[in-house]
C-alpha cells in the first residue's frame, strides 16, 4: 500500500481523496524506454519495408543431436555481424512443450539466463519419441501420441513454427522482428565508421554493412549507454543487450494472459485505435498509484505467460524473462493475432504450449512452473483489513463487533502502523503492548492474524533485523558494487536484503522463529497464528526511479537489478513462506499474501489487485484481473472489497462483498484516509445483506476448497471464464464479467454497476442453469442465450449448471475451523438429463499430512437407472482413482480409513436437496435399508423443461443419517 509517498526527504504528495489520478508522468511510456523505442522502431521499419528479411539464420553443419533427439542445438548468426556468435536451443518436452532457447555465445559479456531456475519448479522431462529429418531449407519433426504436431524450423532466414494437423499454430520470428543485441564496446561504431571513410573499395562495403545494419537496428545508437528518466540516469555499463521477437497465431483471434493489467481478459490491440492503448502491454513490477483501471500500464507483478485461443485450438506460450518487458498486440484479421515482445535484457527462454485445450494448456504450464500449494484452510474464509487497526484494543473490539453481530471472519490484519517506526517485527509498545495475548484472544476463536512485513529494512544500528544484514553482507549494493544500496520507504532511508544470495535464506526463516535464538534476533513476540503479508516488494522505492528500484544496482552474482526485476519480488515472499512454514515444531502451510508477483508465485502464495479505487470501475476490472491471473497460474487472487481509496456508499459496498465472496481471496481493506467501514457498522438493511453474503462465502467454502484442490493437481483456474469451460463457443471469448468456480458448476455474474436491478447473464449451453437461491430454471440453447434476471441489491446472480452436486455447510459459526465437524448439505441439480455429479475434498486444513494420504476426496453422483428412479451415491474419489496426485504428490499411502478421515468419521449428509425431478417420489429411502426417510417435495419445473423463470420442482431428503465418509446410495423412487 502506498499513500503518502515521500519523493527523497523534501516532497510530500497528499492524497487528495475525491482525485482520481494516476502519477502518469512517474512512470515511463515506451517511447521513453530506450529499448522500448528501439524495439518499436524495428517493428515500424519492417512493416513498411516489403521485402524485410530477419538477418538471423541457422547454420545446418551446426546442427548437434542429443541421442534420444528431444535436444538439438545449432549455431546462429546475423548477417549484420557476422562475427557475433549465437546458439538456438529446441528441446521438446514429453507433454509435446517445446522450449526455444538463445543466447549469444563468446560475447563480450553473458546474458542473464537464471529466469527459469527461479520460475521452473523442476527440470522438464524430455520426449524419448523425437526424430528429426534435416531438410535443405529446415528442419522438422513430427510427433504426439496423434503425430499431429509438427514443429519446423527454417533455417534462412530463422523461423519456428509449430503446427497442428498441418495448422499454423504458432509462428516465431515470422515478421523478422528478431532481434538479440550483441554484447559491444562502446567505440565500435566509431571505429568502422572511420574506416568507412578513410579507405576507398574496402570502405564502401563497410558503409554497405552500416546502411544495412541501420535498415534494421536504426541509424543512431539511441540510449545503448545510458539513458535518464526524470531525474534519473540509468548507467547501463553492458550497453545495449534487449531481445526483440515477434510471436504470431495465425489461426487465434484472441490471447489472454500476461497478468498483471487492469485490463479486459481478452487483450485489446495496443496498434490500433484506443488512445488509452497507443502504448504496448508493459511488465515491469511497479508501485503505480492510483492505477487506472483499463490501461496496458505495468502493475505490481508480472506473469510472461498468454494463451492464444480459438474454436478450433487453445495454445500458449511462457516467456521466461525477468527483465523489463513490452508486449505490442495486434489483430491483423478476427481470426489471427500478431505480438511482438521487447525485453530489456536476458537470454531468450520462451516454451511453446501446443494444447490443444484449454485443460491442456494449463497442465502444460502447470509441468514447468508448479500449481497453487494448498492454502491453510482458514485463509479461504472473510478477511477483515484496515490501514490501520491502531491497537491491540482495537483489534479487540473490532473482533467482539464481529461477534455481537454473527457475522464469521477468520482473520484479523495488521497493517504497517503495528511496526516501531516500520521497523518490522518490532511492536509498537505504546499500542500493541501485548501482541502475544492479543494474539491469542483471536485464536481463542480460531482465527488468526496476519501482520505485515516489507522488504525495506530502516538503516538504523538499534534495527536488529538491519544491523544482522549489513553484518552478514547480505543487503542489496549499489552500482559501484560495494556498500549497501539506500533508498527510501515507509522506513525513511532503507535498505533492501538481496534475496538472491542464498545465504539470505536460512537467515530470513530465522528471524520468524518464536522462539529464542543462540544468537540474533528471533520474533518471540510472536505466535504460530500470526501469518504474514508482504506488500512494496515489487520493491517500491519512493524516490527511486519509477518509484523502485535503480536498474545498475548490483545483486548476488553480479546480476543487475535490471536482469531480475521482476523476479525479485517472488524471492522475498518465497523465503517468507518458507520461514512461516519452518517457524514451528511440525511444518504448517504458510499463508503470505503478496503485492508482487512471478511466474512461479502460484507454488507460494496469495496475491492481491494491489491498490485499487472504491470506484465501479475498479470494481469490475478486478474480476477481470482475478480471472486473468486464475489464467496464468496465480490462483489464490483477490481484489480489496471495498476498493482501498475512498469512501464507498452503502450500495457499493455491498457490490463489492457480492464480488469479494466469490473470489479465491476474500478481503476487505481500506486507506487511512478512508472512514471506517467495517461490515458491523452498516446500517440496516445493509448490514444484513452483507451478513448473509458472509455467511454465503462460508456455506461454500467446500466448493472453493474443493476447487483448490483440483487447481493444485491440474493447474485448471479456480474462477474460470467461459473460453475455459466452453472453449468452442465463440460469444464467450469475450465474456469477462461472469465465471464459474472450479468444477462445481456454479456460474457468477456480479452487478459491478450503479443502480442495478437486473442483469443479463449468458448460457452458453443447451442445459438448465437453476438460479442458486430460488431454484428457478432458466434453460440456454446451443447457440447461446441471454436471459435477464433481477439484481436487487441483495441479489447477486449465482446458477447452478445442470448436472452439478453442491456440497455446502450452512450452519453460522464464527469462524471457518469451527465448521470442522458440521454435516452437510447436498444440492442436487439434475441435468436436463437428470443426472448430476459432484466432488468434496477435505484435509486438515494446516499440515502437510495430506500429502500423505491423510484426506477425503468423495464423488457424488445422481443417476437415473429407470425412467422412475434417481439414485443418489457417494463414493470414496481417493481411492478410485489411485493414480492421481493431491498438491502434486501421489496418493501411493492412500488409505480410506487414514487419521483424517476418522476424524472426521461421524460427519454426516444433514439435508439433500433435489432440484428438477419429474415428480413426485413415491419412495425415498436408502439402498439396502428399508425405512423410508423423511422428505418433503414441492412441484414445480423438472430439469429437462424449457420455462424460463419457472421455479423448479424441489425434494428435500432431511436427515437422511449418511455419513460423508461412507459409501451409500439413496433411492428415490
Ligand atoms: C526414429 O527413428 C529410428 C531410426 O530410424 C527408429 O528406429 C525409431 O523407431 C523412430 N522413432 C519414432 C518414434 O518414430
Ligand atoms: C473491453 O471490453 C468491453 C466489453 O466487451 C468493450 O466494450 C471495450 O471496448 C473493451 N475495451 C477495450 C480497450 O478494448
Ligand atoms: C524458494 O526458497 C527455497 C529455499 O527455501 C529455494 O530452494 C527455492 O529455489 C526458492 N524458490 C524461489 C522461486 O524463490
Amino acid at each position: 500500500m502506498r499513500s503518502v509517498a515521500l519523493f527523497g526527504v523534501l516532497s510530500t504528495f497528499i492524497w487528495l481523496p475525491d482525485a482520481i489520478a494516476v502519477k502518469s508522468h512517474d512512470f515511463k511510456t515506451c517511447s521513453q524506454s530506450g529499448f522500448c523505442r528501439r524495439g518499436r522502431a524495428l517493428a515500424a521499419r519492417a512493416e513498411e519495408t516489403t521485402s524485410w528479411n530477419s538477418p538471423y539464420s541457422i547454420d545446418p553443419s551446426s546442427l548437434i543431436f542429443s541421442p534420444d533427439e528431444a535436444l538439438v542445438s545449432a549455431a546462429v548468426k546475423s548477417s549484420l555481424y557476422p562475427d557475433i556468435k549465437f546458439s538456438l536451443e529446441l528441446r521438446i518436452h514429453e507433454d509435446g512443450v517445446v522450449r526455444v532457447l538463445m543466447d549469444e555465445i563468446d560475447g563480450l559479456k553473458q546474458r542473464y539466463n537464471e529466469a527459469a531456475d527461479w520460475a521452473l519448479v523442476s527440470d522438464p522431462r524430455l520426449s524419448k519419441t523425437i526424430n528429426w529429418t534435416t531438410g535443405k531449407k529446415d528442419l522438422r519433426a513430427v510427433y504426439g501420441d496423434k503425430k499431429d504436431i509438427e514443429l519446423v524450423v527454417q533455417y534462412d532466414p530463422l523461423r519456428v513454427t509449430l503446427l497442428r494437423n498441418k495448422k499454423e499454430q504458432i509462428v516465431l520470428n515470422g515478421r523478422g522482428l528478431l532481434h538479440m543485441e550483441h554484447f559491444r564496446t562502446e567505440t565500435a561504431k566509431e571505429t568502422s565508421e572511420e574506416v568507412a571513410s578513410e579507405e576507398g573499395g574496402e570502405g564502401q562495403e563497410v558503409l554497405q554493412v552500416e546502411n544495412v545494419r541501420a535498415w534494421f537496428e536504426g541509424d543512431t545508437e539511441d540510449a545503448y549507454w545510458s539513458e535518464s528518466f526524470s531525474s534519473w540516469t540509468d548507467s547501463k555499463p553492458k550497453g545495449p543487450e534487449s531481445l526483440s521477437l515477434d510471436i504470431t497465431f495465425p489461426n487465434h483471434g484472441h490471447v489472454y494472459g500476461i497478468p498483471q493489467h487492469a485490463t479486459n481478459l481478452s487483450l485489446p490491440s495496443t496498434t490500433g485505435e484506443s488512445p488509452s492503448y497507443s502504448d504496448p502491454f508493459r511488465l515491469y513490477n511497479a508501485d503505480v498509484f492510483e492505477y487506472l483501471a483499463s490501461s496496458p500500464m505495468s502493475l505490481y507483478g508480472s506473469i510472461p505467460v498468454m494463451h492464444a485461443h480459438s474454436a478450433d485450438s487453445t495454445v500458449g506460450l511462457f516467456n521466461a524473462v525477468g527483465s523489463e518487458t513490452w508486449i505490442d498486440i495486434s489483430y491483423p484479421s478476427e481470426k489471427s493475432t500478431q505480438t511482438h515482445w521487447i525485453s530489456e535484457s536476458g537470454i531468450m527462454d520462451i516454451s511453446l504450449l501446443p494444447g490443444p485445450t484449454p485443460e491442456d494448456v494449463f497442465a502444460q504450464y502447470a509441468r514447468l512452473t508448479g500449481t497453487t500449494a494448498l492454502p491453510p484452510h482458514w485463509s479461504l474464509g472473510y478477511h477483515q483489513c484496515r490501514w490501520n487497526y491502531v491497537s491491540s484494543e482495537d483489534v479487540r473490539t473490532v473482533q467482539k463487533r464481529f461477534d455481537e453481530e454473527d457475522m464469521p471472519v477468520d482473520v484479523f490484519w495488521l497493517d504497517i502502523e503495528y511496526a516501531q517506526d516500520h521497523k518490522y517485527f518490532i511492536w509498537e509498545p505504546k499500542t500493541f503492548p501485548d501482541p502475544v495475548e492479543m494474539t491469542n484472544d483471536v485464536a481463542a476463536n480460531a482465527r488468526k492474524m496476519v501482520v505485515i512485513v516489507d522488504p525495506h529494512l530502516k538503516r538504523t544500528s538499534d534495527y536488529p533485523v538491519y544491523q544482522e544484514a549489513s553484518d552478514f553482507g547480505l543487503l542489496v549494493k549499489p552500482n559501484s558494487g560495494e556498500g549497501e544500496y539506500e533508498g527510501w520507504c515507509w522506513s525513511g532511508s532503507s535498505s533492501w536484503i538481496d534475496h538472491f544470495n542464498p545465504a539470505s535464506w536460512d537467515w530470513w526463516i530465522s528471524k520468524f522463529k518464536t522462539t529464542k535464538l543462540d544468537s540474533g534476533f528471533s520474533w518471540i513476540q510472536s505466535t504460530e497464528d500470526v501469518h504474514i503479508w508482504n506488500d512494496m516488494n515489487e520493491p517500491s522505492i519512493f524516490n527511486g526511479p519509477e518509484i523502485t528500484m535503480q536498474k545498475d544496482t548490483i545483486h548476488y552474482g553480479g546480476w543487475e537489478h535490471r536482469d531480475i526485476h521482476n523476479i525479485n519480488g517472488m524471492l522475498f515472499h518465497n523465503n517468507t513462506a518458507a520461514a512461516v512454514r519452518e517457524r514451528g515444531d511440525i511444518p504448517k502451510r504458510p499463508f503470505v499474501l503478496t503485492r508482487s508477483f512471478f511466474a512461479g508465485s502460484q507454488r507460494i502464495s496469495a496475491m492481491w489487485t494491489g491498490d485499487n479505487l472504491g470506484t465501479w470501475e475498479h470494481m469490475a476490472v478486478g474480476i477481470k484481473m482475478v480471472l486473468a491471473n486464475n489464467i496464468a497460474g496465480m490462483a489464490f487472487a483477490g481484489s480489496d472489497v471495498g476498493g482501498f481509496f475512498g469512501n464507498p456508499e452503502p450500495e457499493m459496498l455491498i457490490r463489492w462483498y457480492q464480488v469479494g465472496i466469490f473470489s479465491p481471496f476474500f478481503r476487505a481493506h481500506a486507506h487511512i484516509d478512508t472512514k471506517r467501514r467495517e461490515p458491523f457498522l452498516l446500517d440496516e438493511p445493509y448490514k444484513s445483506i452483507v451478513r448473509d453474503l458472509l455467511r454465503l462465502r462460508y456455506t461454500m467454502l467446500p466448493i472453493w476448497y474443493t476447487a483448490f484442490r483440483e487447481n493444485s493437481v491440474t493447474g485448471l483456474p479456480i474462477v474460470r471464464p467461459h473460453y475455459v469451460v466452453f472453449p468452442k463457443d465463440s460469444t464467450g471469448f469475450d465474456i469477462d464479467d461472469q465465471f464459474f468456480i472450479g468444477s462445481s458448476g456454479i456460474l457468477v455474474k456480479p452487478v459491478t454497476e450503479k443502480e442495478q436491478t437486473e442483469v443479463t447473464v449468458y448460457l452458453p449451453e443447451d442445459q438448465v442453469y437453476y438460479d442458486y437461491f430460488t431454484q428457478q430454471i432458466y434453460r440456454g440453447t446451443n447457440k447461446g442465450k441471454h436471459i435477464t434476471v433481477p439484481a436487487e441489491l441483495h441479489q447477486v446472480p449465482v446458477f447452478i449448471r445442470g448436472g452439478s452436486i453442491l456440497p455446502t455447510r450452512e450452519r453460522p459459526r464464527r469462524s471457518s475451523p469451527l465448521m470442522k465437524y458440521d454435516p452437510f448439505t447436498l444440492r442436487v441439480a439434475l441435468s436436463k438429463s437428470g443426472t448430476a455429479r459432484g466432488e468434496l475434498y477435505l484435509d486438515d486444513g494446516i499440515t502437510y499430512s495430506h500429502q500423505q494420504g491423510e484426506l477425503v476426496w468423495r464423488e457424488f453422483a445422481a443417476e437415473q437407472p429407470s425412467r422412475k428412479t434417481t439414485r443418489i451415491t457417494n463414493r470414496d474419489l481417493a481411492s478410485s482413482k489411485p493414480d492421481t496426485a493431491v498438491d502434486g504428490v501421489d496418493l501411493v499411502k492412500y488409505d480410506p480409513k487414514n487419521a483424517f478421515a476418522k476424524d472426521i468419521a461421524e460427519v454426516r449428509v444433514e439435508k439433500v436437496v433435489v432440484l428438477g425431478l419429474s415428480s413426485k417420489p413415491g419412495s425415498v429411502k436408502v439402498d439396502g435399508k428399508g425405512t423410508e426417510l423423511r422428505w418433503e417435495y414441492i412441484p414445480g419445473a423438472a430439469a429437462s423443461e424449457k420455462k424460463d423463470g419457472a421455479a423448479a420442482s424441489v425434494l428435500i431428503i432431511k436427515d437422511p443419517k449418511v455419513l460423508v465418509t461412507e459409501e451409500w446410495a439413496i433411492v428415490i423412487s
